[in-house]
């Protein structure tokens, strides 16, 4: 049986770094670079060959992979960067109406709540933002959802998993609700794809938007956007392209998003060679030993005087990665992107310790991560450096 010491090495992770952000940006095993690289090089030797008669039918190779990944169907997923890519077309397909109402989390992720905002804003249709219960416990977090829901309420957006908080928000349940009320969802997944199994058919939502470089290994800049195919024929893509096949194949919903303009390819092929990397054994021990590491630095840290269980209050809330509530000392300040707190920074410069650290709702936070890479020893540093700076 393997464990996880016998992957280590797949990892070229810098060794003057403890890194314990894989939650925001991924590192790729050994497999995954080399198909990258592969494909690149086999781009370099012949565009057109590449380009013109081979990356059509290669993408949709591997999206047949990943629709058995994910437990659904190859024509209802478009290969795209990311998911910041895939919920701008979510935004640009779905038709707001002046006073329509789109509900988002207070848990929802920046970049997402811009994409919203904008479309709002253009459109005249509110944005509601809904306060979860604190902490999100699925039937108060639907309970609150159905009661933000008005007669107004076209769309609602949230994460499977959210990324400051790091919680499981209760999708399946939501997208029961809105079903029965003719409400549409797009779900914000990244951080779900290899942390839970995710049955994509049996979720029920309109829209998934996902990047596979996060706790997947995929190579960063591989994502994907699911759609109903109830959308597919409204689909718009705010970049606009040839919006047809190179090849020569037959019309499809996806057309006006595989090809926008020249670009690498690689990063979306090699999909395959993570979902490869990711046996089922593999994916079973990656989520046991993450969550052991993470489960022993946040025992240990939640004795600290001022340390709280955030929003996860359970040992069985989270997988890979997991938020706590730190103290915040006189004169403390939310950071922001470029500004971290001058935690994230002290552990970086003094431990090579890579976290993520900040503010929600008033909140100060450290979110860790784990993975396959991750060993006692990172954990044991960790813990030590955080018990030093909180003391
Ligand atoms: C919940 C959530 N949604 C969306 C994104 C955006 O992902 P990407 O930068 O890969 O588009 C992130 C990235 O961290 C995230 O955590």
């Amino acid at each position: 049986m393997e464990t996880a010491e016998d992957l280590r090495h797949f990892w070229d992770i810098d060794p003057a770094s403890i890194y314990l952000n894989h939650g925001s940006f991924g590192p790729a095993p050994e497999p995954v670079r080399a198909a990258r690289a592969e494909w690149t090089r086999r781009l370099e030797r012949q565009p057109m060959r590449l380009f013109c008669r081979e990356m059509e039918e290669e993408l949709e190779k591997t999206t047949i992979e990943l629709a058995r990944f994910l437990r659904t169907k190859p024509d209802r997923i478009v290969l795209i960067d990311n998911a910041t890519v895939a919920m701008n077309i979510v935004a640009e397909t779905v038709t707001l109406e002046p006073d329509d109402e789109v509900l988002l989390t207070d848990h929802e992720y920046g970049a997402v709540r811009n994409i919203w905002s904008r479309f709002c804003q253009k459109s005249g249709a509110i944005l509601k933002n809904v306060e979860l219960p604190f902490p999100p416990g699925d039937s108060a977090v639907t309970e609150a959802i159905r009661q933000a829901i008005t007669s107004k309420t076209k769309l609602i957006v949230m994460s499977h998993v959210t990324s400051a908080t790091a919680c499981r928000l209760p999708v399946r349940e939501v997208c029961r609700l809105a079903a029965e009320r003719g409400i549409l969802v797009a779900v914000d997944g990244p951080h779900a794809m290899a942390m839970l199994d995710v049955d994509l058919e049996e979720l029920g939502c309109d829209f998934y938007c996902a990047s596979c470089h996060k706790w997947m290994c995929a190579s960063l800049g591989s994502g994907f956007l699911w759609v109903h195919p109830r959308h597919q024929s409204s689909v718009k893509c705010p970049i606009v392209s040839w919006g047809g096949s190179i090849a020569g194949r037959p019309a499809s919903w996806k057309d006006g998003i595989q090809w926008l303009g020249t670009r690498d390819p690689a990063a979306l092929l090699s999909i395959s060679a993570a979902i490869r990397f990711f046996t089922k054994d593999r994916l079973k021990l990656f989520r046991q030993h993450a969550q052991g590491l993470i489960t022993e630095a946040r025992r240990e840290l939640l004795q600290v005087p001022g340390v709280g269980t955030f929003c996860t209050p359970n040992e069985t809330d989270y997988v890979s990665m997991c938020a706590i509530e730190l103290p915040q000392p006189p004169g403390w300040k939310p950071g922001y992107h470029g500004h971290p707190d001058p935690l994230q920074v002290w552990l970086r410069e003094n431990y090579g310790i890579e976290v993520l650290t900040g503010s929600w709702n008033g909140h100060r936070f450290i979110r860790f991560s784990a993975h396959l890479y991750t060993t006692e020893d990172h954990i044991r540093t960790f813990i030590s450096a955080m018990q030093t700076a909180l003391q």
